[in-house]
């Protein structure tokens, strides 16, 4: 609910179990009152106290009142260059060579619906479920509008946030800085949460106290990366699963950004987020509009679990667009793990034959089926099918795969290219490069200047006849390193700063046009497994390969440090051969399953070395997973142990939304001899209703997660237990 008191410039938005809070104060500067657990109303600018403080200026409007200071009071959306010292949100090159903002709020309004972005990802719904606020703010001096952009989805508690902005004066403004959200709060004493890693070890929790001066992440290789997510939590010091403040900030921007935290002289901190300012800016001639990513927060007073939850509701509904959003995936088996490169038709077809029998619905083909593809150093950039590898071409191969009863799907590189490509020697002048430098390689692959049109036509062109060639219904669309010498050949020397955030709205187009002309298609993403895992890609690709790290183990922790925004449905996850590829150890079959069921689901090998048990295994794993497939990927998530922790299992909890249903799904660490006995409390249960576990008694749900569930004694390392229930 939006509530605006245009009389006296106070706006309130209230969600289900939150209120958000602004106020026009003295000199109509917007000023940030409130955001927390929810409140009947009010004006709660009482909060705020204007105090006189060395160094901290006054605008000249307060003439000799020296107490209010844009550099002590929380701002709505801080400036810069005109007395707040702490973070700014926008930074603007004025016509005159002034690098300052002075936004001063001018109006506002409210209606219902959902805002939209033109060629940006953003949540959607209808008018039943949003609204949306639009604040006008303005800096007469410079002719700039800013108009603020709040989205409100009540039922989820999820608030978004976006922002244009406007030249209207006659001279060339260049914008270097415009964050998408700031948060001000009146306190410090809060953690700070990021997702930190590396490629094959994406998005580790790590959590610090917020300590004097600003505290950063964010990514400048031109994908989100898998070195840091956009997304962040600020958090009581004490809040854990069930208790505690805690505000989650996600970016719906798969490009370099920024997520920056600050404790400042009088401890209050202030939170920015949005595109990074590192080599960006962007020219804004008279008339013009700029837009910035959309972002989304969620507040939550009862600790990270229920933030969680309404993140992944959110997304789920609200994000990710149909037909996927409710539609079931398929369980699918990709040959990569298996074959690498190396495959013709008969290879796949043999492992092909096995999937089937194993109640796979999709079939796969990764890379290496185009071009002269044989290893990475050669093809990219040229997709034509390779017919000495697979004669007849897809036309040939997709019919008997469909004949086994599978869906087709295929792998591609759309953004890259290698030298030795047909591609590259007819259109060397193609790739971002920088003049007079040569491109560093990067798996041996150039990166395509997705800034360009043209360049994105003839890749779309080529992709375009192969999936009318056969029945295709999936793509893989990886992204295999990250972007150096950003240049563009096709935008003039004082543009150059544009190109990489051109090059994100690029790829967002050519996705938005592979949705568009293939309706039904189902696009998985991935960058060498989880460098762009983020809210931009889930808009145009609802699920992403977590990472290349397959190894159950670590998946465990990898799933857990991304299941904190995003859902176990967008999570691609598969059960591959062991020892594994990355970590050389060996699990159970049982255990990879399980732990490739906290995400899509699926199979990376060939069923073909399996023994008779292994095939059985996995058939009846995926038969449970189909027939559970509700309540794991549209159910209520609840984290039951922190895999970091190093503790003796990781565990995890699937509710119905009727919670008349549950799975708990079990994971033991190493096995030691003398081990004391476990019990596990399982979590979101209705109290009053009485659960089967595993088909045996009968218990309360206040007594199972009161009292606990014994669990078993593992023999041997990494066992894999599952606890299904049902109420009577
Ligand atoms: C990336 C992907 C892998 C696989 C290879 C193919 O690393 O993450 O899953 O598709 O590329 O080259």
């Amino acid at each position: 609910m939006i509530i605006l008191d245009k009389e006296n410039k106070l706006i309130t938005l209230h969600t289900e179990n939150t209120t958000y809070q602004m106020k026009a104060g003295a000199y109509n500067v917007l000023l940030h009152t409130y955001y927390g657990p929810r409140l009947p109303g009010g004006d709660l600018s009482y909060l705020l106290r204007a105090k006189e403080r060395g160094f901290s200026p006054n605008p000249s409007e307060a003439g000799s009142d020296r107490t209010f200071s844009l550099d002590t009071l929380p701002q709505e959306y801080s400036t810069c260059g005109v007395g707040d010292f702490r973070l700014p949100s926008i930074e603007l090159e004025l016509p005159n060579g002034s690098r300052t903002a002075d936004l001063r709020y001018v109006d506002s309004e409210a209606r219902r619906g959902k805002y939209a972005l033109d060629g940006l990802p953003a949540f959607y719904g209808g008018e039943e479920e949003w609204e949306t606020l639009s604040v006008l703010l303005v800096d007469e001096a410079a002719q700039v509008e800013v108009e603020l952009l709040y989205g409100v989805l009540e039922k989820y508690d999820l608030i978004t946030r976006a922002v244009r902005v406007k030249n209207r004066g006659n001279g060339t403004i260049r914008l270097c800085r415009c964050a998408s959200l700031c948060l001000d709060f009146i306190r410090s004493d809060l953690d700070f949460i990021t997702f930190n890693g590396a490629h094959v070890m994406e998005r580790c929790p790590s959590r610090a106290h917020l300590r004097p001066g600003v505290q950063s992440v964010g990514s400048v290789r031109g994908a989100s990366s898998h070195q840091h997510n956009p997304f962040v939590i600020l958090c009581d010091r004490d809040a854990n699963e069930d208790y505690g403040l805690c505000y989650g900030a996600m970016l719906l921007y798969s490009g370099n950004f920024l997520a920056e935290a600050e404790a400042d002289q009088f401890e209050n901190s202030r939170l920015v987020m949005g595109l990074h300012p590192y080599q960006f800016c962007w020219t804004l001639e008279p008339g013009a509009v700029f837009t910035a990513p959309e972002a989304a927060v969620v507040c939550s007073p009862s600790g990270f679990g229920q933030m969680s939850r309404q993140f992944h509701r959110g997304i789920r509904r609200n994000l990710i667009r149909d037909p996927w959003a409710g539609r079931r995936r398929p369980v699918l088996l990709n040959n990569w793990e298996a074959t690498e490169a190396r495959f013709d038709a008969e290879r796949l077809i043999s492992i092909a034959k096995e999937a089937s029998q194993l109640g796979v619905e999709l079939f796969v083909m990764d890379d290496g089926w185009f071009g002269a593809r044989n290893n990475d150093r050669a093809g990219l950039g040229d997709w034509v099918v390779n017919e000495e590898k697979l004669p007849g071409g897809l036309g040939a191969l997709v019919p008997r795969v469909k004949k086994l009863g599978m869906e087709f799907g295929i792998w591609i590189e759309p953004e890259m290219v290698n030298e030795d490509s047909n591609l590259y020697r007819a259109h060397p002048d193609w790739i971002l490069r920088v003049p007079g430098r040569e491109p560093s390689r990067g798996r041996e692959q150039l990166v395509l200047d997705f800034s360009r049109s043209d360049v994105r036509e003839h890749v779309y062109g080529q992709i375009k006849a192969v999936l009318e060639s056969a029945h295709i219904s999936y793509i893989k669309w990886d992204m295999n390193r990250s972007l150096t010498q950003v240049g563009s050949a096709a935008l003039p020397a004082d543009r150059q700063g544009e190109v990489c955030h051109r090059y994100v709205l690029g790829v967002y187009e050519f996705a938005e046009r592979l949705r568009r002309d293939s309706p039904g298609l189902l696009i998985e993403g991935c960058s060498g497994g989880g460098g762009r895992f983020d809210g931009g890609m889930l808009y145009y690709t609802p699920q992403i390969w977590c990472s290349d790290n397959t190894d159950a183990i670590d998946r465990l922790r990898i799933q857990y440090g991304t299941s904190f925004c995003y859902p176990v449905s967008t999570m691609g996850a598969h059960v591959t051969a062991v020892p594994n590829g990355c970590t050389g150890r060996v699990t159970p079959l049982e255990t990879r399953g399980v732990a490739a069921m906290h995400g899509t689901f699926g199979f990376e090998l060939d069923p073909g070395r399996c023994t008779r048990e292994e095939k059985e295994t996995a058939r009846r794993q995926t038969a449970f997973f189909k027939e559970h497939y509700d309540l794991i990927q549209n159910g209520d998530y609840y984290r039951l142990s922190d895999p970091f922790q190093n503790g003796p299992y990781t565990a995890w909890e699937h509710v119905s939304p009727d919670r008349r249903e549950a799975l708990v799904s079990l994971v033991t660490g190493t096995a030691h001899a003398a081990a004391p006995l476990l019990t596990l409390h399982f979590k979101g249960l209705d109290p009053a209703l009485c659960y089967q576990v595993n088909g045996e008694g009968s218990w309360s749900g206040d007594v199972l997660m009161k009292a606990g569930w014994p669990l078993p004694i593992p023999s041997g390392d990494y066992q894999a237990f599952q606890f299904y229930l049902k109420a009577d």
